[in-house]
């Protein structure tokens, strides 16, 4: 296949979710991102090589802004010892806790799965194994039990250059090194494909430590060749109808799975988040989908699956893209059921689905549109929870009420309907019933008048105080003019979290009080603005706030996505985070990842006593000639974790945390 792109574009990174969308900034100025990164590499980074050792001796965040852990000691709620931030090739965690790697890329999932050879990679054996870049992670006890249950993860995209041998090559162009990508085969696609999706495996814990049942009956893996249905209002609507599906009810497999939710009823549900980065091709002249489209970014072709697969080439198969976007649910009880994308709950960019049953039992979802300048949604089921009946619960996902929050400056937040017929959402829009609605989400909640967001991530309720936790991890394309109170800062490099209160503790209600918990970032430097309480220390603060969970006291960690070596100078991580008393604000560093990654699931299990993180992406972003002097790719990675064997790529993972000699996490 011919490949049109610059080589550069085909280091797929994390980045991609950033990349896109409506945002950009015609102007000249340094951004908050730049000053930070010179205030970093120039104390830092630019003497380093990929020579991880050297990275670690040379970034001591504790050297870098004066702390006093004395206070810290005193302010946070947390009594674990704080872990000291900073960067290398390895994991790590507080003192007195184990961190052990549970499922690793490739690791065998079914008794007749094939075990990982890095070297002869097929589809076939990534179908039986587990996934790449494991994102959202969930537990589902069996029989309601906190050591045994199914772990459910998501695995949200592909690094080709981190997967696959051969396909970066350093050369010499115009005097300087450069590399060079080759395209991946028809073989490597599928592989590619394969690897996106989920996996529900049964684990146990056995003397204190998690194992994975390989025989579990209900193990299984969902792929982007799984077939799903499409249900709710647009199923088998025309907008959604393709050649080789004229009844619009029949989709073969989702990707970019992101973060996701349990539900009440013990389903599985994943968030298809960057879609946009799998279609390439054109649309007809004139196509009717072409703004739609465009809203979204599409098509992107970061992928090359079009090359091979009709349905991702828009010339082939103009609907096809109407087919993705949307929350997908697995009924994990039975593992040859058909997933069912629920488009009750809309089509956009969809971070995670979280949820929460409101006092009078309707069930409602906390949604996140994960692009600079996009929206906060929540649905609201239209029928209720029944704790009995588990099977009635079980299209509740297909009928009920999606609301986009609009933030004012008085601090409260309203939830607008987005509702056919109702306010703007009419034929003069362009809009002719509530699939063309949920088809085109993020337009109807243009004309509502939604607060436009530092891009909305994890979106948490708090079954404990009744508040819920907004992840906004970034944007540094807001201009001055563009602030508000809900997103108060321009060139926002680091993020904020917001915290709702909705009235009168009524989660299904339209109405609330917001305000912002956190600004993030360095609060050593005057000009980023951050809000760390001062009992918090230099290793305490972070930026970039993306996953996050509630532990079962109702305390808040938050797991960061898009720190490293020139943005904030430490790893990204999971940090301990009051939000009561006087200790509010104050934060405190539990773990880091290896360099390259970002924090993905975490997850508490129902007893506290293990803290499931994901590590995505390690050893990622090292093509950056500038900081390291070379790229990190197959051959030459900058780590090799987990296993650290000359002959094992590096390898996202998911890491189970537990106390040494047992007990809760934090207490
Ligand atoms: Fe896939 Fe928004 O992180
Ligand atoms: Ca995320
Ligand atoms: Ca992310």
């Amino acid at each position: 296949m011919t490949d049109h792109r610059s080589p550069d574009a085909r280091f797929r990174t994390s980045l991609l979710e950033e990349n896109d969308g409506p945002a950009t900034n015609p102007t000249e100025n340094r951004t908050m991102g730049e000053i930070i990164a010179e205030r970093f590499s120039r104390r830092a980074f630019l003497k380093c090589s990929l020579a991880v050792s050297a990275i670690a001796a040379t970034v001591s965040p504790l050297a870098l802004v004066a702390a006093d852990d004395a206070r810290a000691a005193e302010g946070s709620a947390f009594s674990f010892d704080e872990l000291e931030a900073g960067i290398d090739d390895k994991h790590h965690v507080a003192p007195g806790y184990d961190a052990d790697v549970l499922l690793r890329w490739g690791d065998p999932l079914f008794a007749d799965s094939p075990e990982f050879d890095p070297a002869r990679q097929s589809a076939e054996a990534q179908a039986r194994q587990f996934g790449y870049n494991n994102d959202y992670v969930g537990y589902i006890g069996i029989d309601g039990s906190a050591e045994h249950g199914l772990l459910v993860v998501n695995h949200e995209y592909t690094n080709p250059h981190l997967m696959f041998p051969g396909i970066v090559k350093i050369v010499e162009k115009d005097g300087k090194k450069a590399a060079e990508l080759t395209p991946l085969s028809k073989e490597q696609v599928d592989v590619e494909m394969a690897a996106h999706g989920g996996t529900i495996v049964e684990i146990r814990k056995e003397g204190g430590k998690w194992q994975v049942v390989r025989d579990g009956k209900l193990n299984r893996r969902i792929t982007s060749n799984t077939e799903m249905a499409l249900s709710g209002p647009v199923a088998g609507h025309d907008r959604v109808k393709t050649n080789a599906d004229p009844s619009g009810t029949k989709v073969i497999g989702t990707f970019n799975n992101c973060a996701g939710g349990v539900t009440p009823w013990g389903t599985y549900v994943m968030a298809e988040e960057n879609i946009h980065g799998y279609f390439s091709g054109e649309l007809p002249e004139g196509h009717k989908e072409a703004a739609n489209y465009k809203r979204l970014g599409i098509p992107e072709g970061a992928y090359e699956w079009g090359a091979h697969y009709d349905r991702f080439d828009l010339a082939k198969e103009p609907n096809e893209p109407n087919r993705f976007g949307w929350i997908v649910e697995v009924d994990v009880n039975d593992p040859t059921s058909t997933p069912r994308k629920r488009t009750a709950m809309g089509r956009f960019k969809h971070e995670g689905a979280e949820s929460i049953v409101a006092k009078d039992g309707r069930v409602v979802f906390y949604l996140g549109d994960d692009e600079r300048f996009e929206y906060v949604y929540k649905f609201v089921t239209a029928g209720r929870f029944d704790p009995d009946d588990r099977a009635a619960n079980m299209n509740l996902l297909d009928d009920g009420t999606l609301h986009v929050a609009k933030f004012a400056a008085d601090g409260t937040v309203e939830w607008l309907p987005i509702v056919f017929g109702q306010g703007p959402l009419t034929a003069e829009n362009g809009f002719a019933g509530q699939a063309d609605v949920l088809i085109e989400t993020r337009r109807a909640a243009d004309l509502l008048g939604a607060t436009k967001m530092d891009r909305p991530e994890d979106i948490q309720p708090n079954r404990v105080n009744g508040k819920v936790y907004v992840m906004l991890t970034n944007n540094s394309k807001r201009k001055a003019d563009q602030v508000d109170a809900a997103n108060p800062r321009a060139d926002n490099a680091f993020g904020h979290i917001i915290e709702i209160s909705e009235d009168g503790g009524d989660f299904a209600g339209t109405r609330g009080k917001w305000e912002v918990l956190l600004k993030c970032g360095d609060p050593a430097v005057a000009d980023v603005g951050a809000t760390f309480s001062t009992a918090t220390t230099a290793n305490g603060w972070f930026g970039m706030p993306d996953n996050c969970a509630v532990d079962s006291a109702g305390r808040l960690w938050v797991a960061t996505d898009g720190q490293g070596p020139k943005a904030t100078g430490r790893t990204d991580g999971l940090w301990a985070v009051d939000t009561e008393g006087p200790a509010r604000a104050t934060s405190k560093l539990f773990f880091r990842v290896p360099i390259g990654a970002e924090m993905c699931g975490p997850l508490f299990a129902p007893d506290d006593q293990t803290a499931f993180v994901a590590v995505q992406h390690p050893g990622d972003g090292g093509e950056d000639w500038e900081a390291f002097g070379r790229p990190s790719y197959y051959e030459d990675p900058s780590t090799r974790w987990p296993d650290f064997k000359p002959d094992m790529p590096v390898r996202p993972a998911v890491v189970a945390i537990t106390r040494q000699g047992g007990g809760k996490i934090a207490i």
